[in-house]
């Protein structure tokens, strides 16, 4: 695997080795690696001639600045998990190749998406979302992006931008990989004790609940009764919401028909945890 730590390095690499006809595929990350990147990863390679993933702790995607400081380094044992699944090279790049003193802040129309759920809970994220990956796929130009289910919000997010900014890339999202109990595989789970990683599995069986449970008719309950259950589980919660799954429409009167996924958002703690499920 090569290592490149300069945008221009990379690009005319990508330039000179891979002409127009090959297909690259970007698996952008912010390390700390799971089996979660990895399998995202592995199927990159599997669908393109040459895989790219990046590791950048992108800082004008934390609202919280505790979280930034806190969020976990693990680069020597990323490289190895990299390695291993065979990315072919890894871009690594510092604060100021990515954010160039003196270049103006880009504001980024997102509309609707931007209003609600994690848009609503963390003022300013998705912006700095957008800001690293429209740098990113500027630099790499690549043929396929890769994202997880896992950051349902941040996948519409970011197949906005592509919209917006024009980008010749496609698109493709994996499912959510799991630990066996069913806790969504994420870089901030290392930060949970080990009584909170027990309590982490509740937002795994507030959703399952939900899905079980889910009739036509009014939702408010439902998502009352979800909420109750992950309170009284010690957690603090942000939210949780059942929206349409190709808009994030909220919905509180289900036809029955409607392609629905709950999301939810809480904390143990310092710890803020995400996650989602389809529910039909
Ligand atoms: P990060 O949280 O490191 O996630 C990188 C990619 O891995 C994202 O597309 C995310 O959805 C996916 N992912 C995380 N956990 C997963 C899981 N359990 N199963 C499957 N995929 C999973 O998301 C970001 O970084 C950043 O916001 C980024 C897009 C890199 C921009 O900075």
């Amino acid at each position: 695997m090569i290592i490149i730590k300069e945008a221009l390095a990379l690009s005319n690499l990508l330039k000179k080795r891979h002409p127009g006809n090959q297909h690259i595929g970007f698996v952008p990350t912010m390390g700390a690696l799971h089996d979660g990147h990895i399998s995202l990863v592995k199927q990159c390679k599997l669908e393109n001639d040459i895989t790219v993933s990046s590791i950048f702790v992108n800082p004008t995607q934390f609202n919280n600045p505790a979280d930034f400081e806190k969020y976990p380094i693990t680069i020597e044992s990323d490289i190895d998990k990299l390695e291993a699944a065979g990315c072919d090279i890894l871009f690594l790049p510092s604060v100021t190749e990515i954010y160039p003193p003196g270049k103006p802040t880009l504001h980024y129309e997102l509309g609707y998406l931007e209003t609600v759920l994690e848009g609503h809970y963390r003022p300013g994220h998705f912006q700095g979302v957008c800001m690293v990956v429209d740098k990113l796929l500027s630099i790499v130009q690549p043929t396929v992006l890769y994202l997880g289910q896992k950051d349902y919000q941040q996948c519409m997010v970011i197949s906005k931008l592509v919209e917006l900014k024009n980008f010749n890339t496609a698109i493709r999202i994996s499912e959510t990989i799991r630990e066996t109990d069913g806790l969504a595989m994420s870089s901030r789970n290392v930060r949970l004790n080990e009584q909170e990683r027990i309590q982490a599995l509740f937002i795994y069986k507030a959703m399952i609940m939900v899905k079980n449970e889910m009739k036509p008719g009014k939702l408010g309950a439902l998502k009352e009764k979800a909420t109750r259950f992950l309170t009284e589980h010690g957690f603090k919660v942000d939210y949780v919401d059942i929206a349409d799954a190709s808009n994030l429409a909220l919905i509180n009167d289900w036809d029955g028909r409607q392609k629905a996924v709950v999301l939810v958002a809480a904390y143990l703690h310092e710890v803020r945890l995400i996650d989602n499920l389809i529910l039909n």
